[in-house]
């Protein structure tokens, strides 16, 4: 027998995105659609381990109910540990087992991957290569290969233009310091070196930032909406462990 209309269709999960300078979060249904428009706090400075997870705690609360969580760091994050954090506290995240942390809180199972690899899976086709990045407080990256993600590579903190990384000419901070055209300028070199790279099929460009983008794109460079941040808490489940 099916399920009754006015039920909302299970298992709900918590798609958590948090940002150097956004907490986001919102809820969706099996299918990936949003149950209600996603919500966004400003990330508390100074943050530590405690704050965010309090803060995670808060942002939930409004929300209607979930039966899992899918949370996208913005670091390194192995089996739910963070390992690097350079946009919220390098000294105190590397070690914290946020998934867990997060678990005891809510109750519920977590899943923490990288912030890009979650708004991947929100963005891709799930053909051939596609390369994600996000532009916002850092710079994210995440390769898939017919829909499975690659090991993660940190692009971020690679060397990109006379010794600086990705993100120094492409993160926040150089969009500030930078004039438009120039950190326009900067993106598309980008866009062209990580083609050389990694000879995408298709490339996606999310984040906060992303509409500030004032260039004309190649044919197979599209930007995503900001909410494919959270879109990709689904395939978390289907894909990771
Ligand atoms: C981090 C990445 C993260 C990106 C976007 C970078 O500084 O090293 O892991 O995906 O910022 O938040």
């Amino acid at each position: 027998m099916s399920a009754p209309q006015d039920r909302p269709a299970r298992p709900a999960t918590l798609a958590i995105d948090i940002g150097g300078s956004g907490l986001k979060a919102t809820v969706l249904d099996p299918n990936g659609q949003m149950l209600v428009e996603r919500i966004r706090v400003a990330t508390p400075r100074p943050i530590t381990p405690p704050i965010l997870v309090d803060a995670l705690v808060e942002l939930a609360k409004p929300l209607p109910e979930f039966d899992r969580v899918s949370v996208g760091f913005p670091g390194v994050v192995r089996n739910g540990v963070v390992r690097t954090a350079i946009n919220l506290d390098p000294q105190t995240f590397p070690g914290f087992d946020l998934a867990v942390a997060l678990e005891s809180r809510f109750g519920k199972p977590v899943r923490v991957i990288n912030d890009a690899d979650m708004q991947g899976y929100g963005a891709i086709r799930g053909e051939g290569v596609e390369l994600v990045i996000t532009l916002g407080t850092g710079m994210g990256s995440a390769l898939f290969c017919d829909g499975k993600l690659a090991p993660h590579l940190e692009l971020a903190h690679h060397p990109f233009h006379k010794g600086r990384t990705y993100e120094h000419e492409l993160g926040e901070q150089a969009r500030r310091r930078f004039t438009r055209r120039k950190w326009n300028r900067r993106v598309k070199e980008a866009i062209e070196a990580l083609r050389t790279l990694t000879n995408f099929d298709h490339m996606y460009i999310g984040g906060g930032n992303a509409k500030r983008l004032e260039l004309e794109l190649p044919a197979d460079v599209t930007v995503v909406d900001n909410n494919a941040g959270v879109l990709g808490g689904i395939r978390l489940w289907e894909s990771e462990k």
